[in-house]
């Protein structure tokens, strides 16, 4: 063995990363710890993907999307044509618009500026949605905001009137 093969722990030239026992390099308990986290997330990966192949070998894949089922939300006869509305649906709050008879709006009330929640107002130009924490207000028949610092539309359902009930995809 010669001097060249027993590294200097002063030695003048600098570690450039993984010199164990150097400060500033790699421990051994480093790589290992980072070598486990890698590990963890190729598992948790490999999880996942099993999940997504379990779904897509089943016949029904294709109703495995959000929105596919239908939801009472209330009768027709309580949002008449020309009103607005927040009402709960399966724990959440959605903000309703009967535009005709046979035309419902929907929209989440969560403000896309910031995440306030946004309730209906009547203002002397028409219904709108308004945002109580910085101004923004949005259209009930389009969801598009005015007035505010929101930039993006409310988030939309798909909703119908059908047999007298307003009813909504979640
Ligand atoms: S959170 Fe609604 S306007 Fe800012």
């Amino acid at each position: 063995m010669t001097s060249q093969d027993t590294p200097d722990p002063v030695s003048p030239i600098p570690c450039r990363g993984g010199c164990a026992g150097h400060p500033g390099g790699a421990s051994r308990r480093t790589v290992l710890g980072r070598g486990s986290l890698a590990a963890l997330a190729g598992a948790g990966s490999l999880a996942l993907a099993g999940c997504t192949q379990e779904i897509k070998d089943r016949e029904n894949a294709q109703d495995h999307y959000a929105g596919s089922a239908l939801t009472d939300a209330l009768a027709a006869d309580d949002l008449p044509v020309g009103a607005t509305q927040a009402v709960e649906v399966n724990g959440r709050t959605l903000l309703m618009h009967r535009v005709d008879e046979e035309t419902v709006t929907a929209y989440s009330n969560v403000c896309t500026h910031q995440g306030c929640l946004v309730q209906p107002v009547d203002r002397a130009e028409g219904p709108a949605y308004a945002c109580p924490c910085h101004g923004s207000n949005f259209d009930p028949v389009t969801g598009e905001p005015f007035g505010g610092p929101a930039r993006q539309p409310l988030m939309d359902y798909e909703a119908a009137v059908q047999d007298g009930r307003i009813v909504v995809k979640l």
